[in-house]
């Protein structure tokens, strides 16, 4: 029994996470080694809202018994996102230590990237997700005066970086063997460094993987122009976040990009989520494509030790797109029952 907390959260967040437990349902219901339990929270802004917070105070305590976490989306206008963040998502990844945030990219069949020439564009970013530019130590003070003053530390443990980079090695070890590190060293002077450094330590451990650091803003451009030339990217938390948005987009839409949020240890459940967004302008009117929840969901039951049928998910998602049955941002006109209908039918 695979046990799921499913947190569909804000905005088109509980659309697309609906759609993702329908087909997993379907597909579970094709795989006789595979029983799945759902239990849903009704977590985020409007719970916020109402309550003062935006997950109960025991909210960790009770995620902590499931096996794996379905999150939809976080953020709404009305609440300010770095309390909606800091309030629900961010505090999951620490607190259970998903210090791996991974982030396949691919050009699926039937999809139109908006480069010229994607030709082969298949990469993974390897994201750290617990430390690093996304910190909470620090402070502002002289408050409301000419002389204000704010100050966020990035928090860069040997700890730390030694073990996204080595997963990233591992990550290329398993690909293609390529890994590119994302560095910013020559602006950055003390947290970049060290990070460079513990990079090159590390491949000494890796002769097959062809490593290589390059400075984020290069390596932006160079997605952008030859995103093909990837395979596999290791990056801190922010310069992993801006990079997998670019890696989202060069493969056709934000809306398809998954997100795992893996404690590779299993001490803790791991998150899996979309990429994208809460999207405000268009949540509740059933038009968001479900792709990135369909993915995340094919992540979640492959790590959950059901690859083949994480596998079958994805595959019926990309035949799904490449017959032709695509919501608007994929430049179709399906809503997102007709396109999870269209998934589950292809999964029979
Ligand atoms: C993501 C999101 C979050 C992040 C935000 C909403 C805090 O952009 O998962 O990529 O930056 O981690
Ligand atoms: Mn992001």
């Amino acid at each position: 029994m695979v046990n799921v907390a499913v947190i569909g959260g804000d905005g088109i967040g509980p659309e697309v996470v609906g759609a993702g437990m329908r087909v997993m349902q379907a597909a579970a219901s094709r795989d006789p080694d595979l029983d799945l339990a759902f239990t849903e929270f009704p977590w985020g802004c409007e719970y916020f809202l109402e309550h003062g917070r935006m997950m109960p105070e025991d909210g960790i305590d009770t995620l902590r018994g499931f096996d794996e976490i379905y999150l939809g989306a976080v953020g709404w206008p009305t609440v300010p996102d770095h309390v909606s963040l800091w309030g629900l998502l961010l505090p999951i990844r620490r607190r259970f230590d998903q210090y791996v945030n991974l982030r396949p990219a691919r050009l699926l069949r039937g999809v139109r990237s908006p480069l010229a020439k994607p030709n082969g564009l298949d990469v993974t970013v390897v994201r750290e997700n617990t430390e690093g530019e996304y910190s909470d130590s620090g402070g502002r003070i002289y408050k409301n005066t000419p002389h204000e003053i704010a100050v966020q530390e990035s928090i860069f443990t040997r700890r730390g970086v030694e073990r996204i980079v080595r997963y990233g090695f591992e990550e290329a070890e398993s690909r293609r063997g390529l890994l590119v590190g994302a560095t910013k060293s020559n602006g950055i002077s003390i947290t970049m460094p060290f990070f460079d450094e513990i990079f090159n330590e590390i491949a000494q451990e890796y002769p097959n993987v062809e490593a290589s650091l390059m400075h984020a803003d290069a390596l932006a451009a160079r997605l952008v122009l030859d995103p093909a030339g990837f395979d596999v990217i290791v990056g801190s938390n922010l310069f992993g976040d801006l990079l997998s948005e670019i890696t989202a987009a060069v493969s056709g839409a934000i809306g398809i990009a998954p997100s795992a949020n893996l404690n590779p240890e299993g001490t803790f459940p791991s998150l899996f989520e979309p990429i994208h967004g809460s999207a405000p302008d268009i949540a509740g009117k059933g038009v968001a494509n479900p792709s990135g929840a369909i993915w995340a969901a094919a992540l979640m039951l492959e790590h959950a030790g059901h690859p083949k049928t994480g596998q079958k998910i994805l595959a019926a998602l990309e035949d799904t797109i490449d017959a032709g049955t695509r919501t608007r941002d994929l430049g179709g006109d399906a809503d997102t029952e007709e396109m999870t209908a269209a998934v589950i039918e292809r999964l029979a």
